[in-house]
């Protein structure tokens, strides 16, 4: 189909027909994904609503109908009609709930726009809506954009203003929420706990989550699932929405005085410090799922990984990492990190990633950070010796910097303390501020030192840190970091970069545009990361998801855990070790070597397999499935993270399997059941077939085994 574009001379409706309208609707359009329709209608030359989000309607499905259909009625204390809850909900037309735009002229003055439709066009995967305020000289575009591979919608929203304005809170295009669900999930978190479920039960009001920190956050993932009532991680009905920003959003879901629920995303107010005659929303991510939170997890898990994220060598397996950090902190001594190297890269480490403490005067984290070069009291002839010889062990090498810090007691910071942001009596996270990202002598600045690193020495990737929120939310400067990772990627194409923020503080499909891999938790505690791991799957493919085996006695926690454990844990996800590794036992090195060598064995399909969080009828267990693309095998991790109310394990159901497909099903660490587990139950010795349908239905009975592990099941379709 070709593009077409309508303009408003060719409907009937005038500008101006507003309330009364409703029973001339005159634009409709739909987006179809194969999974889920998305209709929009508007009375005359209103803003759209979106009367009808699901399952796949008709082809020949009539708009006008649904949009008819969807009106609600009016009863005694309500006006005569119902205000649209529009993809812009404003103001001016009666709207009872928060209105998806609030600004200012630039006198100061209050700007109430009322949007009149101007045009619209349409292609097969893509509906771009123009509408216009004739009298504040404001143009609004809504873009929607379907993805028939990963079935999510990307929606996004731009205000143009004739003269500058000011802009204090505006809206992605705003979704109804479902009034099936009862309940709403979103993201809470701290350091070393990060990716916890909120669940909030729907009542009249409003939730707002508003995240003023101007970094994505630990406490604040901008994401939201609405569950219908019933669904469960592979079953029901399920909406999945995520802001694609690094800045710090604003969510709210709030329930009007007649019943109608809306959603609304975008940047945390007032973060647009200046008058402009252009904004943007971040993209906001939507998706329908028929089955389940797995639906929504499935879809951002692919659209993530294939649309979003660029990758810098397609086809090359993710290798497997060794990080330093946890083993030797700020106290860089070259033999000693030769030692380390030696031992990671016989563990079967593929890259080494050397942290913080190698520029500067680096001993703590008080000082040097701005001041990217190599510290010559530890590294007397440079970084050559070392790379080297990581090379020779067959690694690659990734650095660590922390490009947007300042710590007063920094060279930059002597010659231009103008360049922090924020004010000089200002609270220090960590010891530092961040510098102003908004001026571009700032950029030019760190982008000079961090290219002559890059030029200087063979380095394939770089740990990129942001330790502290900032003085306060500020646009300019997440556009800012954006611009200069841009700049250095496209200078320096094959390095990789990992978004780390003291663990998972900058995690969204902003960041992840631009980088290849999250540092998911400071916590390197398995039993912390299985939880987190499982809840942060909702959105995050195993490709991007770093999780690494720490050491025996966790420095985050304080709990100590069998390597077996340690080792699958971070094995689910983009594995790696980050521990002294001349801590360990020469039984300790077998088992992670054997797990390793497992993992890298797979990972040429594990990579691209959908994560699905499995139904457990035992809240100590934590399950997942890995389900190859091609759906023919699949890994389930079954972990136990408490002790069991009941005495034997109950069954584990999978999903997604094909019922009438016989699976042969092997338990991969059958030999570690403790002797406590006495039983004989089959999967103890050897590999089962089994059908799909009951895979699926009646589970796996799993042996009896201790809190703290995991069992770890293949399977193969035959
Ligand atoms: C915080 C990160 O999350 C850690 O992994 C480590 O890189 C330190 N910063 C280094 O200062």
């Amino acid at each position: 189909m070709s593009d077409h574009f309508d303009h408003a001379e060719a409907h009937a409706s005038p500008v101006g027909d507003l309330m009364g309208a409703a029973d001339k609707p005159s634009h409709f359009w739909r987006l179809d994904d194969g999974r889920q329709t998305l209709v929009l209608g508007a009375c005359g030359a209103r803003l759209p609503e979106v009367v009808y989000w699901g399952p796949p309607l008709p082809g020949d499905a009539d708009l006008s109908v649904l949009h008819a259909a969807h009106a609600i009625d009016v009863t005694g204390g309500m006006l005569d009609a119902n205000p649209d809850l529009s993809i812009l909900p404003e103001a001016t037309r009666s709207f009872p709930g928060q209105p998806g735009l609030i600004l200012r002229d630039g006198d100061g003055t209050p700007l109430l726009p009322k949007f009149c439709f101007k045009a619209a066009r349409q292609s097969d995967d893509a509906l771009e809506l123009v509408y216009e305020d004739t009298e504040s000289l404001l143009t609004y575009t809504a873009t929607f954009t379907t993805n028939r591979h990963t079935r999510v919608i990307t929606a996004k929203a731009v205000l143009d203003a004739a003269h500058p304005v000011h802009l204090h809170w505006f809206a992605a295009p705003v979704l109804p929420a479902s009034q099936q669900s009862d309940e709403m999930i979103d993201f809470a978190g701290r350091w070393c706990g990060e990716f916890q479920l909120n669940k909030t039960p729907w009542s009249a009001g409003m939730r707002y989550r508003e995240n003023r920190t101007g970094r994505t956050g630990h406490e604040h993932f901008p994401g939201l699932i609405l569950p219908e009532r019933g669904a469960t991680n592979t079953q029901g009905q399920a909406f999945g929405f995520h802001y694609g920003w690094s800045g710090g959003h604003k969510m709210i879901a709030e329930e009007l005085p007649d019943g109608r629920r809306q959603i609304q995303f975008g940047h945390a107010a007032r973060m647009e410090h200046a008058a402009s005659k252009r904004f943007e929303t971040a993209p906001l991510y939507i998706t329908y799922s028929v089955d389940g939170l797995n639906g929504c997890a499935v879809a951002f898990q692919r659209h993530l990984r294939d649309e979003i994220v660029t990758w810098t060598e397609t086809g090359r397996p993710r290798p497997v990492h060794y990080n330093c950090w946890e083993a030797v902190y700020f106290d860089h001594k070259l033999p000693v990190l030769r030692e380390i190297a030696e031992r990671a890269a016989g563990l079967g480490a593929e890259r080494f990633v050397l942290d913080d403490g190698w520029f500067g005067q680096r001993d703590d984290d008080t000082t040097s950070l701005s001041d990217w070069e190599v510290d010559p009291r530890k590294y007397p002839e440079g970084l050559g010796p070392l790379i080297d010889h990581v090379h020779k062990l067959g690694m690659t090498f990734g650095i660590w910097f922390e490009p947007e810090m300042i710590n007063e007691d920094s060279d930059l910071h002597r010659a231009h303390p103008d360049w922090a942001l924020g004010s000089e009596d200002q609270t220090l996270g960590r010891q530092q501020k961040a510098l102003n990202m908004s001026l571009p002598e700032v950029r030019a600045f760190i982008y000079d030192r961090m290219a002559a690193i890059l030029t200087q020495y063979p380095i394939d990737y770089i740990k990129w840190d942001h330790n502290r929120v900032l003085p306060m939310p500020d646009a300019a400067q997440t556009r800012g970091s954006y611009a200069l990772i841009d700049r250095l990627r496209a200078a320096f194409p094959q390095v990789e970069i990992e978004s780390c923020a003291s663990g998972g503080g900058r995690i969204d499909f902003g960041i992840l545009s631009r980088t290849q891999r999250v540092w998911l938790s400071d916590s390197n505690d398995a039993l912390e990361r299985l939880k987190m791991q499982h809840n942060a799957a909702l959105f995050l493919p195993m490709a991007v998801t770093g999780s690494h085996v720490g050491p025996r006695r966790c420095h985050t926690s304080g709990r100590t855990l069998d390597i077996a454990f340690r080792a699958w844990v971070a094995a689910q996800r983009h594995m790696g070790f980050e521990m002294d590794p001349r801590e360990l036992t020469e039984e300790e090195a077998t088992v992670l070597r054997e797990v390793t060598s497992w993992w890298k064995h797979n990972r040429v399909w594990t990579e691209t397999a959908d994560i699905l969080r499995l139904d457990s009828p035992d809240p100590a267990v934590i399950a997942e499935q890995q389900l190859s693309q091609d759906q023919t095998r699949f890994v389930a991790f079954i972990g136990k993270a408490g002790t069991s109310a009941q005495i034997t394990p109950r069954p584990v159901r999978l999903t997604r399997l094909e019922a009438d497909a016989n699976y042969e099903v092997t338990l991969v660490n059958r030999h570690s059941a403790p002797t406590l587990s006495r039983g004989a139950p089959a999967l103890k010795d050897g590999p089962l077939v089994l059908s799909g349908a009951y895979l699926m239905a009646h589970g796996l009975t799993l042996p009896w085994s201790f809190p703290e592990t995991m069992w770890v099941l293949e399977g193969k379709r035959l």
